[in-house]
This record gives C-alpha cells, sequence and structure tokens, in this order.
C-alpha cells in the first residue's frame, strides 16, 4: 500500500493489510478445530471505540493499573532506557505513553497500530500535549512487519520500544517468543518495556473480561458485525453468546462467542456452518508470573533488567535488553 503522508510533525504510513489478505485468515480461521481467528480483527473504528469502553469499566482493572504505575515511575524509567525515539506496539486510545512521553522528551514517537481510526486519534492528540515530539503512525500488523520502514525520523536512531496492556497475552506462548524476536529485530539493539499482567484469582479475571454492562461481549460481537460488512456475510449475530473463561492449565484467559444453535451462514459466497454450543475462539489472554516472563524473554533472546509493579504485584513493567 501506499505510504500516505500528512503533515510535517505528524505522518502516517498506512500498510493495512487488504481485502485479500482478511479473506485468507478468516478462510484459515474457520478451518481450525476450534474455530479461531487472529486478536487483531477485533480492531476495526467500532472494536476501537468499545475496547476504550471497556478499559473504564470497573471490573477492568489493568488500564487504571498500568497508568498509575507508570505515572509513578516514568521519570525512573526514562533514566533507566536512556535517550533515544520511542516506538509502541499497538498504541489504542495513547493514555498510557503520555507520562513516558513527558519523562523521556524524545526527538520522535513511533506508534504502530491495526486500527487505522486508533491511531490517528491517539496521534493527533499527543501532537497537540507534546509540540517538541515528531509523531509518526505506522498502520500495520506489526506481527508480521519484517522491518520498520524507512523515515527520518526513525532512521539511524536509537529505538525504545513499549509495549503495555498484556497484548502479548493475545499470542500463544510459542507465538510470543517469535513476537519478541521481531520486535528485537524492529528496535534494533534498543531496549523493549513490557507490560504483564500475572495469574490471579480466575473469578476476578473472568469478571474484567466479562464484564457486567455487557462491552466486553459486545466487543467479541462486533467481529461477526464486520466479518458481515467486510465480507458481505449472513452471520445471525444474535445466535451467538459471549464467554470468559479461565484455563488453569494453559494460564489464560480464553474469549469465545458460542452458537447457540446449529445454524450456517455465507461469507463471501463461502458456507460455514456451527454446531450449536460450537465455539469461535475471539481471542486469548495468557498471563505470566514474573519467572514465565523471565523464561519467555530469554527464549527469544532478551534479558529482563528491572521489573515495576503495583503494590499488589498483580501488574509488572519490565525492561528488556538484548541478551547479546
Ligand atoms: C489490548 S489493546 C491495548 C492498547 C494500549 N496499548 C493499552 O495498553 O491500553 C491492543 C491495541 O493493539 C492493536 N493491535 C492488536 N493487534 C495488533 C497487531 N497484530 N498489530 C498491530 N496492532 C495491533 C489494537 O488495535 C489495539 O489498539
Amino acid at each position: 500500500m501506499t505510504p500516505t503522508r500528512t503533515s510535517s510533525t505528524l505522518d502516517l504510513i498506512d500498510l493495512h493489510p487488504g481485502a485479500a489478505d482478511l479473506r485468507r485468515l478468516v478462510r484459515a480461521g474457520l478451518m481450525q478445530q476450534p474455530k479461531q481467528l487472529p486478536a487483531w480483527l477485533l480492531y476495526d473504528a467500532e472494536g476501537s471505540r468499545l475496547f476504550a469502553e471497556i478499559c473504564q469499566q470497573p471490573e477492568y482493572t489493568l488500564t487504571r493499573t498500568e497508568i498509575r504505575l507508570l505515572e509513578q515511575q516514568a521519570e525512573t524509567i526514562a533514566a533507566a532506557v536512556g535517550p533515544g525515539v520511542m516506538v509502541e506496539f499497538g498504541i489504542g486510545n495513547a493514555r498510557k505513553v503520555d507520562p513516558l512521553l513527558r519523562a523521556l522528551r524524545p526527538s520522535a514517537f513511533i506508534a504502530l497500530d491495526i486500527s487505522r481510526s486508533a491511531l490517528t486519534d491517539a496521534l493527533s492528540g499527543l501532537a497537540s500535549s507534546h509540540p517538541d515530539t515528531s509523531m509518526l503512525g505506522v498502520c500495520c500488523d506489526h506481527s508480521v512487519l519484517a522491518a520498520m520502514p524507512s523515515h527520518p525520523w526513525l532512521d539511524n536512531q536509537r529505538r525504545i520500544g513499549f509495549f503495555p496492556g498484556s497484548s502479548l497475552g493475545n499470542f500463544s506462548p510459542e507465538a510470543a517468543v517469535e513476537l519478541l524476536q521481531r520486535f528485537r529485530h524492529l528496535l534494533a539493539g534498543g531496549p523493549l518495556l513490557l507490560g504483564l499482567d500475572q495469574p490471579r484469582d480466575p473469578r476476578q479475571l473472568e469478571a474484567a473480561y466479562d464484564d457486567a454492562a455487557g462491552i466486553s461481549a459486545a466487543f467479541a460481537r462486533n467481529l461477526l458485525h464486520r466479518l458481515n460488512r467486510e465480507l458481505n456475510g449472513t452471520i445471525d449475530v444474535d445466535q451467538f453468546d459471549y464467554r470468559a473463561r479461565w484455563d488453569e492449565r494453559e494460564q489464560r484467559i480464553e474469549m469465545a462467542l458460542i452458537s447457540r444453535i446449529d445454524q450456517s451462514f455465507t461469507l463471501e459466497d463461502q458456507h460455514w456452518s456451527f454446531q450449536a454450543n460450537e465455539r469461535l475462539i475471539t481471542e486469548h489472554s495468557v498471563k505470566y508470573t514474573p519467572a514465565a516472563a523471565a523464561d519467555l524473554a530469554a527464549r527469544a533472546g532478551w534479558t529482563i533488567r528491572e521489573r515495576w509493579h503495583d503494590p499488589a504485584d498483580q501488574l509488572s513493567l519490565h525492561l528488556l535488553e538484548p541478551s547479546d
């Protein structure tokens, strides 16, 4: 896709997967057993709006806890990571990077996100509150990004990565190792600040991912609306229930849409069927203890140099540096 340039302090490069990629991924995901789609498909404009609402729900404490920790530790983190341009993987609504930008005052901030609307809203908000930092958005799937695009604000600069929100937990442990290896390559020797929350009371976790107001359920159902919209689908969304369950063995929450009945539908003339009670996994959220996080990082060629955590020690910001 051709890069779209906007202004001199705010710039956007659009590498969003095209319709053919969407078709291929959906077909592959619906042929899996159990059926599962990549978590990034949850984030179209409506998905990003709903995710921002999830972060406000009383049960979903992760965002508030991580923001508080970042605000408290921003100066210490800035001193530990040293100078460089900042690169955030999956910026969402930009609530978390703000204290780091204030403490680090980088010449440029590069935000990657699959959601165009989240990216442009986040960067235009940050550009007005951080006028001395150039803002570059890259709309892409960072799990397959082979190289950072060349750009004068980024080329030959030391890079400091930021990956908060336990987003790594959306990947299986094997895929998480691959992603961390990819980030090591994309950051070209620079450090990575990685935010992960830890396993805890399953009732608390299940409530966090299935809030009483039904926003998490609407977020998952929006995936089906998206398939209907973008693949000319005939899915009866009301015939799916939402469920979030803790899996003790895998140390993860599984979020899924459960078919209420035997049903079938088409997506671009291709037929798909679900049996009653069959599930479509919309995302996983793997939880890592600090020891498990250190093991994962080591497998990907990173060493954890520092860890900052909240008073209850349920969420950690890990500072990773390349092992060699
Ligand atoms: C769970 S939200 C976290 C947002 C924010 N970083 C936070 O911690 O609150 C994940 C964000 O990453 C984006 N995202 C998810 N998967 C992605 C992928 N494979 N490539 C790029 N962005 C992705 C989503 O659009 C969303 O904005």
